[in-house]
């Protein structure tokens, strides 16, 4: 008789291009619930958000992995957990007691320097949140932001205009993870991608996070647990639209009104919120044994000869890589530095000065071959044999006309793209079959078009032989 489980609670992520939190409902679902038995062990190689993960961790045995450390810093609060031992470690969660000392502390450090600038803020903001936003309102907050736009780690002290001029000493260098207080957030991201007081939150979280009591069995889960809370609510208070690739510009009236909107948020409360929301899907799903993440390029998952090797299976992997030409590591590079919390070097311009956008040095950024149109049929052809030759079924999610592969097929000739991506596939599986789900778009780049969600589902793999 087939195993039943009560239907897994859909995840609220974070803003992620490319989640497949409205491609689960109704179509993923369905697809899964075909082709891999209930107990069957789901491998997630792109997990990105989590949202795929967390769902199927209601069903299945999950293994994930992704390249970006914030991910896998999600997706393990979301399923690395035990069914004997879950609802002891949700009974030790509690934010306000567990973070409570450390933030303070920090917090209080970073006030000092900075409570000339705090308080222009809260000025601006105060006068938003109580509707006084109006032309004389943009020209103030407008002046501050100016100010601290020319802000960055390692700028040097004469340059370092009033309101800011207290926090020189932190300005000046570039901090290390032991520098007390800690101010990643706060010197790289404040006025750019989180408000001031935002930043000191974040930076005051985190370090409390970091330094949660040693000795405590589940310090290192709980320290993944608020760390992914932490990850969420930032994640949501970027004052740019919904990501970090860009800070917003600030000439027009509206766009300042915006960014003040977001950052009325308060980041404590909402890493609280967040907690809660993460405690309440672990808690409401029904895990199976031995779940597991990774935090690496899937090529190294991959054995000598190129075939997967996972802790279990074979079953169903399900391979859902970037579509477009835009690297993951450059829209959500503050999440990444976020977890890292390693003050990287920040790339410069031709004239030496820091990019509006504060991304670290290309070499602490990983670029996806998916996102290379030379490369992204051979990284398709790598994941194929990869599971074929594991004796795995695969899923894979593309976008169609705008994944980079079918428009590279387009480019070469190709009359009918989907279906030389079905031929690619059968080169390495017997059954493949394509199913589509119209959508509207916004993310990755691609603002509200209307594009097919693909699920091609490839099975019984043909024996291993290296096609390319
Ligand atoms: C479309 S997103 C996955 C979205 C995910 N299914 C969800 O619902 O949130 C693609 C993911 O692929 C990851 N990625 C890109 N290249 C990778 C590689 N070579 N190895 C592992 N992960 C990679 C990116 O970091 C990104 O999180």
């Amino acid at each position: 008789m087939r195993e039943t489980k009560p239907a897994p609670r859909l995840h609220r992520s974070i803003w992620y291009m490319g989640a497949k939190s409205r491609l689960i409902p109704g179509f993923l679902e369905k697809v899964l619930a075909d082709e891999l038995p209930v107990g069957g062990t789901f491998i997630d190689l792109m997990c990105g958000s989590g949202v795929v993960s967390a769902w199927c961790a209601g069903l299945y045995r999950v293994i994930s992995n992704d390249v970006q450390s914030y991910s896998a810093v999600i997706a393990r609060s979301l399923i690395e957990h035990s069914p004997g031992t879950r609802d002891d470690f949700l009974a030790t969660l509690d934010p306000e007691a567990d973070l409570s000392k450390s933030y303070e502390a920090n917090y209080a450090l970073l006030a000092g320097p900075y409570g000339a600038a705090l308080e222009e803020e809260a000025t601006c903001l105060d006068a938003y949140a109580k509707d006084r936003a109006d032309g004389a309102w943009a020209d103030s907050y407008r002046e501050y932001l100016r100010t601290a736009a020319a802000l960055y780690p390692g700028v040097s002290g004469e340059n370092i205009a009033e309101p800011f001029r207290g926090a020189a000493a932190l300005l000046e260098g570039r901090g290390e993870p032991a520098s007390r207080p800690a101010c990643l957030a706060t010197t790289y991201y404040s006025n750019i991608y989180f408000g001031l007081r935002q930043s000191l939150q974040i930076d005051s979280l985190r370090i409390a996070i970091d330094e949660l009591a040693e000795g405590d069995p589940w310090r290192e889960a709980r320290r993944t647990h608020y760390l992914s809370a932490l990850l969420h609510a930032a994640s949501v208070s970027t004052s740019g639209t919904s990501h970090f690739a860009q800070p917003r510009h600030l000439v027009k009236d509206s766009e300042l009104q915006a960014m003040a909107r977001r950052r009325l948020t308060d980041i404590r409360e909402s890493l609280a919120e967040y907690s809660a929301a993460i405690a309440q899907t672990v808690g409401e799903t029904v895990f199976t044994e031995g779940n597991q993440v990774f935090n690496s390029d899937y090529r190294e998952l991959l054995d000598d000869e190129g075939a997967f090797r996972f802790p279990s299976g074979p079953g169903l992997v399900y391979l859902d890589p970037p579509y477009t030409a835009d690297n993951y590591s450059r829209f959500y590079h503050v999440l990444e530095v976020l977890t890292r919390y390693d003050y990287p070097e920040l790339k410069r311009d031709r004239g030496g000065g820091i990019l509006r956008g504060r991304y670290p040095v290309l070499s602490h950024r990983f670029r996806s071959d998916f996102c290379s149109p030379t490369k992204v049929e051979d990284e398709f052809r790598k994941v194929l044999f990869g599971v074929a030759s594991c004796g795995a079924k695969l899923v894979i999610s593309y976008a169609s006309p705008t994944g980079l592969l079918l428009k590279e097929y387009v480019r070469e000739g190709y009359d009918d793209p989907l279906a030389r991506l079905h031929d690619l596939c059968g080169e390495f599986f017997a059954s493949v079959e394509i199913l589509r789900r119209p959508m509207m778009h916004s993310g990755q780049g691609d603002s509200n078009i209307s594009i097919d969600e693909l699920l091609v589902v490839c099975g019984r793999p043909h024996s291993r032989r290296r096609a390319w």
